[in-house]
């Protein structure tokens, strides 16, 4: 399945911070990988939500190709149009007012936090919520409700409160005036895909407004219908002040974002905040690329029904005892397991040729592409259905 030594040649050059599945891949199209032998594996984690379009969309890699052989990059001192045309795009598309480009999700963390600090100026408070992820650079990293992510790299940026995602008192305790900014994803992803109830979304919105603080919704892994809209907010009754972008904008190629509403759209200044490579043309032309290909209606319909048919299997496997319980919105699923074998599920069916992962020792999440074919998401029930009987 993998050479040997690639992968000690890996263990010798790289810092140790990733556990790799051990197999290591040449070639993909749509929900399809291969690796070096030419075996085919079902891709159900779309790079962690990064390939919503599936592997090498052949409108994103036309974009990149015709990009690259004229401009690839020459900084923001200067004007690009596919920059200005993909800042149209978010904004369109969503919350109507200015777009800041960065390079990946933690980046869009980054970049709405430092935007609530400057406009909360002398209000340094930020809530968050408990299990909730934003990245892993200081600022995303302190807004990830996640201690034992930060620990080992305290003291984090001071100020940032987690409540539960299902505590309305502690949330209403912990907004006050001294609160900038309320930040939380619709379904919380790298915990376990966790629906954040809609009764608490809607209070980080009245809570905000009564305080004056931005409500950010992280949209970085929910976002470009993942979960059926085309973000996840528009079907949870609210608006949010900034929200956040990255994974699948680029349709593989690394480009973060943050749009907020327009009154909102002069509080960074010339010199508050920057990135060389962001926005470049390459980058850009691929999310153009790519957002057009998500935006389609169809294919959020069809996210919606292949989610529901598969989010039918899950519960079958709830039924039948080789699960717990199992959660879905759209194509983002995950299902927990009676024992904390989930590493030894994922490994199994890898070996059976489909990709899944898990965030904890119990829980599988499934994030395919959402171009998969529905038989490729039946056969994946059945693997899983025959690994778990296994264990
Ligand atoms: C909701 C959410 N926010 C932020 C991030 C961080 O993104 P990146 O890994 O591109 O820094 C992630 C990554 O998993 C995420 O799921």
């Amino acid at each position: 399945m993998i050479d040997e030594v690639l992968v000690q040649r890996e263990a010798a050059a790289l810092m140790p911070t990733y556990r790799r599945q051990q197999v290591a891949f040449v070639r993909g199209e749509g929900a399809s990988l291969w690796d070096a032998e030419g075996r085919r594996y079902v891709d159900c984690m779309a790079g962690i939500s990064m390939n919503n379009v599936g592997h090498c969309h052949p409108a994103v890699v036309a974009a990149i190709a015709e990009q690259a052989g004229r401009l690839i990059n020459v900084s923001n001192l200067y004007y690009t149009e596919p920059m200005i045309a993909l800042a149209e795009w978010i904004r369109d598309h969503s919350l109507g007012g200015r777009v800041f480009f960065c390079n990946s999700g933690a980046e869009a963390s980054e970049a709405a936090l430092k935007l609530a600090r400057k406009h909360g100026a002398g209000r340094p408070g930020v809530v968050a919520l408990v299990d909730g992820f934003h990245g892993r650079t200081y600022g995303a990293l302190s807004l990830t409700g996640q201690p034992a992510k930060q620990e080992p790299f305290a003291p984090l940026v001071p100020g940032v409160r987690h409540v539960e995602r299902d505590d309305m008192a502690g949330l209403e305790a912990a907004v006050g005036d001294d609160t900038c900014a309320i930040v939380l994803e619709i379904v919380q992803g790298e915990c376990g895909v966790h629906p954040v109830p809609g009764p608490m979304i809607r209070l980080a919105r009245e809570l905000a407004d009564r305080h004056g603080a931005l409500l950010i919704i992280d949209e970085i892994q929910t976002g470009l219908s993942r979960t059926g809209p085309l973000f996840a907010y528009q079907e949870a009754g609210v608006v949010p002040d900034v929200m956040c972008l990255a994974k699948s904008l680029g349709g593989g190629v690394p480009i973060g974002a943050i749009v907020a509403r327009p009154e909102f759209d002069a509080v960074f200044q010339p010199g508050d905040h920057g990135s060389t490579f962001a926005g470049g043309p390459l980058a850009c032309a691929a999310a153009l690329a790519s957002c057009a290909v998500l935006a389609d209606g169809a294919l959020q319909e069809d996210v919606r029904l292949k989610g529901a048919a598969l989010l039918a299997d899950l519960e079958g496997l709830v039924v039948d005892g080789l699960a717990t319980e199992a959660r879905g919105r759209g194509l983002m699923c995950a299902i927990d397991l009676p024992l904390p074998r989930a590493a030894d599920a994922v490994e199994a069916l890898l070996a059976e040729g489909f990709l899944v992962n898990n965030t904890s020792a119990r829980t599988i999440r499934m994030l395919p592409p959402l171009v998969v074919d529905g038989e490729d998401l039946d056969a994946l029930v059945v693997a899983l259905r025959r690994v778990l009987g296994g264990l």
